[in-house]
């Protein structure tokens, strides 16, 4: 990971400068200092680009003097609309203008101590790259940025304020290499041994197999996972930050298909590799886990994923099975490729059950339906509870880790009821993710609840200001942040 350090504000001899631009602001600090010393190249260049400060803009200046590689303006928008987003996403656009430099100086004198650290996770967050294994790349091809400094008039506050920014980053890039594993590497057992390293940071993590799972009586899970070579697993994992053991944890919990085959209802060949992130609603709850841990947030949390892998054997479910879940509703499996709702119909039960918790989010790659529905903006949101929905808005309007609320309702839930069982598992192509989270809450008692569909926000085939394609780790900050909001207990 990029190394960032704070320091106070001089201008730098060598390397490049980053100057944090708003819009109708005149020339000041730092910016100003390196104006002059470049004989005014910065104004000449910005001025040539027709460079204005608006949000999400950069511009490059390339060897303008004074020692300097370049200098990369970027832009903030509006002073009145500057918040703490703004800033991180500028400090993406920042690293992704200057991959090829390595030594990098933002000049956030302009900024408070909090603005400035913001913009060292942005650019951290943008930094991350899943190069395990390339064996043969040139050491010139490689992104180059090691060290970024923020140049702040209180480096002492803004090194402060980083310290819980670089543990999300650590939870971000922790689940973001889980969800890039291939599928042979990162089976159950695998991503279960993954999630132990969490105890180094303080996190009881504690591995189900199959025996307990069979004892315990996860019918549903196991009948996904009986078609695979590859043993499930489920883990629970408990941070509990708050010294007191009498309370109700908050709990999350994470789809985790290894990979998705389909089953005997096979998919088709085409795009099927993009089911080894199939686990990432996993990979998010570890990630998250990792987060608060690292921060030491003052808040009792507990995280449970279920892993399995969803192949067609001899052993497999058939469609048509009837499997009996830890709740003891039965279920119909019309489609053995709906299986994420199957594995965390168990799980779901089980925290509640084991737990009794304040609130359960869960987060899974649910549905292709959602994809149709909200595209790769939005993550879709289900909820029983106004509260907890409004929180998640916000806290996603906050991060930039947006959701948006869908319906759920009495008519969409008959449309999963079976001839033979408590309910089938699919409810036709209307409203499928609807009837998928529907399912779901046949799971949850009167909890406060919400089920985040993931589908189309866990991957992205293109970059943006804070996630470069790829694994995004979608929900970690988004949850990160209602915690920090809303649960913690100092
Ligand atoms: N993992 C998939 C959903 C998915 C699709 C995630 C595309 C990411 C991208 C899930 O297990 C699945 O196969 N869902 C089916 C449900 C259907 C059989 C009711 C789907 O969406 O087609
Ligand atoms: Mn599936
Ligand atoms: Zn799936």
């Amino acid at each position: 990971m990029l190394e960032v350090v704070f320091t106070k504000p001089a201008l730098p001899r060598s390397g490049a400068l980053v100057l944090p631009i708003a819009e109708e602001v005149t020339p000041s600090g730092l910016w100003q200092q390196a104006d002059e010393a470049t004989g005014g190249a910065i104004t000449r260049g910005l001025t040539a680009a027709e460079f204005k400060g608006g949000k999400g803009k950069t511009c490059t200046i390339l060897a303008p003097g004074a020692g300097l590689s370049r200098v990369v303006a970027v832009g903030l928008g509006k002073p009145a609309e500057l918040g703490r987003l703004i800033l991180e996403q500028a400090g993406g656009h920042a690293a992704a203008a200057l991959a090829r430099e390595s030594d990098v100086a933002i000049a956030a004198d302009g900024l408070s101590a909090e603005q400035g650290a913001a913009a060292a996770l942005g650019a951290v967050l943008r930094s991350y790259r899943f190069d395990r294994y390339r064996t043969k790349e040139k050491p010139e091809d490689k992104p180059k940025l090691a060290r970024l400094a923020v140049l702040t008039a209180d480096p002492a506050q803004a090194q402060a304020a980083w310290q819980p920014m670089k543990a999300l980053a650590d939870g971000v890039f922790f689940s973001r290499d889980l969800v890039s594993e291939p599928p042979n590497v990162l089976n159950p057992a695998a991503l279960a041994e993954r999630c132990r390293k969490l105890a180094d940071l303080g996190v009881d993590v504690k591995v189900f197999g199959p025996e307990e799972m069979q004892k315990l009586g996860f019918g549903a899970l196991l009948g996904v996972a009986q078609g695979s070579a590859n043993e499930p697993r489920m883990v629970v994992m408990r941070w509990n930050g708050t010294g007191n053991n009498g309370g109700k944890p908050v709990a999350f919990i994470g789809k985790g298909v290894t990979f998705d085959t389909g089953g005997i209802s096979i998919k088709p060949a085409g795009g099927m590799e993009d089911m080894k992130w199939d686990m990432a609603g996993a990979g998010t709850v570890i990630g998250l886990m990792g987060a608060l841990a690292g921060r030491k947030a003052p808040v009792d949390a507990v995280g449970l994923v279920g892993l399995v892998e969803n192949m067609p054997s001899g052993t497999a479910q058939r469609p048509g099975d009837v499997v009996k879940s830890l709740s003891g509703q039965t279920i119909e499996v019309i489609n053995t490729d709906a299986e994420g709702r199957l594995v965390l119909a168990d799980v779901i039960w089980y925290c509640q059950a084991t737990f009794d918790p304040a609130f359960m989010v869960d987060l899974a790659t649910l549905t292709g339906a959602i994809i149709i529905s909200l595209g790769h903006e939005h993550a879709g949101m289900f909820s029983n509870n106004d509260e907890l929905a409004q929180r998640l808005e916000a806290a996603g309007r906050a991060t930039g880790e947006k959701v948006w609320r869908m319906p759920l309702g009495q008519e969409y839930d008959e449309q999963i009821k079976s001839e033979i069982a408590d309910m089938k598992n699919v409810g036709g192509r209307p409203g499928g993710s609807i009837t998928a989270a529907q399912f779901i809450q046949r799971f949850v008692n009167d909890k406060p609840w919400a089920h985040l569909d993931i589908a189309g926000m866990a991957w992205a085939t293109k970059d943006a200001a804070c996630t470069p394609k790829g694994a995004t780790a979608f929900g970690v900050r988004l949850l990160d942040r209602l915690v920090a909001e809303h649960y913690e207990t100092k």
